[in-house]
């Protein structure tokens, strides 16, 4: 699955969220489901970061993507309920969602760890994958098939000293991507799955590791087939499963 090479339009006439899309693995996500022939809606908080991306997407002359501008920090239900409008009104159904965006916080002890930074990470990471999903489940049902696909990490799976909200945040998506999956697996033609991307060369990785060497991580770029393949109807079989994008590591 991770060395998947997906045809060339696997995802032709589908209609894609990509939350984190200005930078890092969901920007490299986002250009890579609109080769395949995605209309891809690309949120994040930075509009100039996430103009390029639009930008770059149109000059590919891939179908003409939608920008979302929004900060999963403070954004609140009404936010996601004006979304899950719009994708009514614009596209009428939802094929998929990449829930990427992400913050690292800290890294530190828990006795040392600010209560409004917990907030922050616990915001972004798990209470936005959580309201979003639930805000656009119509626009998600609307769909033949569909497919959510969450972001963990090896910290959530095995936490590690230090990793703090942010390693408990991705634990908290591995539960909540498998309870989608108990409670709609079988009720609805929607799938979830987890999403664990290994090391990759970013601007996160390099505030977690800011002495290692670039040289030795794999790009966005390079890491993509997991993505593909659960995204795409190749991967229509998987449900509540939590997958490694680099097994190798
Ligand atoms: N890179 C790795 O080695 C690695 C390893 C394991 C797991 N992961 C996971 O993979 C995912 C992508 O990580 P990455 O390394 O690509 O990170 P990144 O380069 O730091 O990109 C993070 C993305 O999230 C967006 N974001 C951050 N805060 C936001 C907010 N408040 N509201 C909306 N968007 C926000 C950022 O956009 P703006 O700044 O424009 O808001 C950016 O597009 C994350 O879930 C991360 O936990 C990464």
């Amino acid at each position: 699955m991770h060395d998947y090479q997906a045809p060339p339009e696997l995802l032709k006439d589908k209609v894609i969220l990509v939350t984190g899309a200005s930078d890092g693995i969901g920007r490299a996500a986002a250009i890579e489901y609109a080769r395949l022939g995605a209309s891809v809606i690309l949120l994040a908080r930075d509009q100039n970061k996430l103009a390029r991306v639009y930008d770059h997407i149109e000059s590919l002359d891939c179908p003409q993507p939608a920008m979302i501008p929004l900060d999963l920090a403070i954004a609140e239900p009404t936010a996601y309920q004006t979304l899950a409008n719009m994708i009514e009104r614009e596209f009428g159904r939802l094929d998929g969602i990449l829930h990427n965006a992400a913050v690292l916080g800290p890294i530190t002890p828990l006795e040392q760890y600010e209560d409004g930074t917990w907030d922050q990470v616990m915001h972004v990471n798990l209470r936005a994958p959580f309201l979003l999903t639930q805000a656009l489940l119509p626009n998600l049902r609307a769909a033949d098939q569909a497919s959510v696909i969450f972001t963990s990490s090896s910290v959530g799976r095995h936490a590690r000293a230090y990793w703090g909200a942010y390693a408990i945040s991705k634990a908290g998506i591995e539960s909540l991507c498998q309870i989608w999956a108990e409670e709609l697996g079988r009720l609805t033609r929607i799938r979830f799955n987890c999403i664990n991307p290994g090391a990759t060369f970013t601007a996160m990785r390099r505030s977690a590791f800011p002495a290692e060497n670039p040289e030795k991580l794999r790009r966005p770029e390079e890491i993509l087939g997991l993505y593909n393949y659960l995204m795409g109807s190749d991967g229509a079989h998987l449900q509540g499963m939590s997958l490694d994008a680099q097994p190798d590591l």
